[in-house]
């Protein structure tokens, strides 16, 4: 592997990170944990929400031409009959004939057991739906099972979706939300799970410009990324070959992530062609088609699903913005998260615990928490308070020392450069919030600022 292609951290730094610093628990851990199953702590919470709001702000938010909605995760059994869940969506699951392991057939190597090396059974396949019974009685007829994608939602309200919003071709649907697989295979923390999260679009087009809007969506979702701060040499594209396309999928790419354990998918973009719409007009008896004006004919859209995982996302944007580099006190491990994604924002630090800068540093920290998450820290030396900041991504830190009680001036600190200004507590708001928003700090607020050099 070339160097620039070597993953900087491995994975059990981030999970230990993780844990340490209150991302990413195991599930139950009490029990002695749930396997494939993960808790999002304090700060995982946050940085999952900011990545689902920085999604649905982008394909929602800022454009004219896509809508929202909800859809709850049980949902008719006939969907699944419809959508080819039922019966399409397996993997070959093959057995190790001496350890009993479970394995996904393509994990085998060379035909033996990953694990011990032993002979393994033909395989069989697997569906990978989680069945559940709804009601008080558990029989055939009231079995349901967990979504296993977000997109069958989207699917069934198409109809209402068109009716209540009245957009025209073409238009997208967004939906964030909860999907279960009965992986036989999860690992690599949170990369491959048994419920994660997606965040899914269906981008219904006129057919025959399918392959124009499907050119345009690897494109946008490539960005997003890119634009949250994921270095583009540890991003790629890759078509799926014949063999491993979805049963629904005329055509998909996945963008992919340098993951520790190799390029990975990150998320996958599927031309579905009319698969969904026209399977779910046949068992619904529904006729689900658009009438084109244009035209004056009712038509089958074609859809392009860019479908992206939270938890996916989440891992990725960590091991991206992981850094370690030599300080005086050994490593500086930082978090070199984009603003936009850094669970908190700002740390407000008084320079000690000393009574006399209480109250003016806790006014400042009631002020900033109107605006934005913010950490107040007194405990300890005031560089272990920047590390502890630097280790979660917080990517500016405000500082109340004595001479802030005479000249009405704090300091802030920026994480990466580690440079420090002193600002007016007048400019305060807005100097963070310029500075959030990626403008350089060299940039003086009006009012006037100075700069100290370099900190600590
Ligand atoms: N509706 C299309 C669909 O579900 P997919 O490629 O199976 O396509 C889309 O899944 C995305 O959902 C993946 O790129 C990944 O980010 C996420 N994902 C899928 N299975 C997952 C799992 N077991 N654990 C975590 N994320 C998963």
């Amino acid at each position: 592997m070339a160097e620039e292609m070597t993953p900087k951290v491995n994975m059990e730094t981030i999970v230990s990170l993780c844990k340490r610093r209150g991302f990413v628990f195991q599930s139950s851990e009490l029990y002695g944990g749930q396997a494939s199953c993960w808790d999002y702590g304090p700060l995982g919470v946050e940085l999952k929400r900011n990545i689902r709001d920085a999604w649905w702000r982008s394909v929602v938010q800022e454009r004219d031409d896509m809508v929202g909605i909800d859809a709850s995760i049980l949902m008719h059994p006939q969907v699944w009959e419809a959508s080819g869940h039922l019966q399409g969506f397996t993997d070959p699951l093959t057995e190790c004939k001496g350890c009993h392991r479970r394995w996904r057939a393509d994990e085998a190597k060379d035909g033996r057991c990953p694990s011990c090396g032993g002979e393994l059974t033909e395989p069989r396949m697997f569906n990978l739906l989680f069945k559940t019974f709804m009601g008080p009685v558990e029989d055939s007829a009231s079995t349901v099972y967990l979504r296993p994608e977000t997109a069958q939602g989207i699917f069934v309200n198409f109809e209402n979706v068109l009716a209540t919003s009245r957009k025209k071709l073409p238009f997208g649907i967004a939906q964030i939300g909860k999907s279960f697989r009965n992986e036989i295979t999860p690992g690599n923390f949170i990369f491959r799970s048994r419920e994660f999260e997606q965040m899914e679009i269906e981008y219904f087009v006129k057919p025959g410009t399918d392959e124009q809007w499907f050119r345009y969506w690897l494109e946008e979702r490539f960005n997003w990324y890119v634009n949250l701060g994921i270095k583009r040499q540890n991003l790629r594209l890759r078509e799926h070959m014949h063999h491993e396309l979805a049963h629904y999928a005329k055509c998909c790419y996945d963008i992919e992530y340098l993951f520790p354990m190799g390029w990975s998918e990150l998320e996958g973009i599927a031309n579905r062609g009319d698969y969904d719409l026209s399977r779910h007009s046949q068992f619904s008896g529904r006729s689900l088609t658009y009438f084109d004006e244009e035209s004056g004919q009712h038509i089958t859209p074609y859809v392009i699903e860019p479908s992206a995982g939270v938890d996916r996302s989440l891992l990725a944007f960590l091991l991206d913005a992981y850094d370690e580099e030599p300080d005086k006190e050994g490593i500086r491990v930082v978090l070199r998260f984009h603003p936009t994604l850094a669970p908190v924002k700002v740390a407000v630090l008084p320079l000690s615990r000393n009574p006399r800068l209480q109250p003016l540093a806790r006014e400042v920290y009631n002020r900033l928490r109107r605006c934005w998450l913010v950490q107040y820290d007194d405990a300890q030396s005031i560089g272990r308070r920047y590390r502890r900041q630097d280790e979660i991504g917080t990517p500016l830190a405000v500082t109340i020392d004595f001479q802030s009680l005479e000249d009405n001036q704090v300091t802030i600190r920026d994480r990466d450069t580690m440079k420090q200004i002193r600002v007016p507590l007048g400019v305060l708001e807005e100097t963070l919030e310029r500075k959030l928003a990626g403008e350089p700090l060299e940039v003086l607020p009006p009012g006037g600022s100075y700069w100290l050099g370099w900190g600590e």
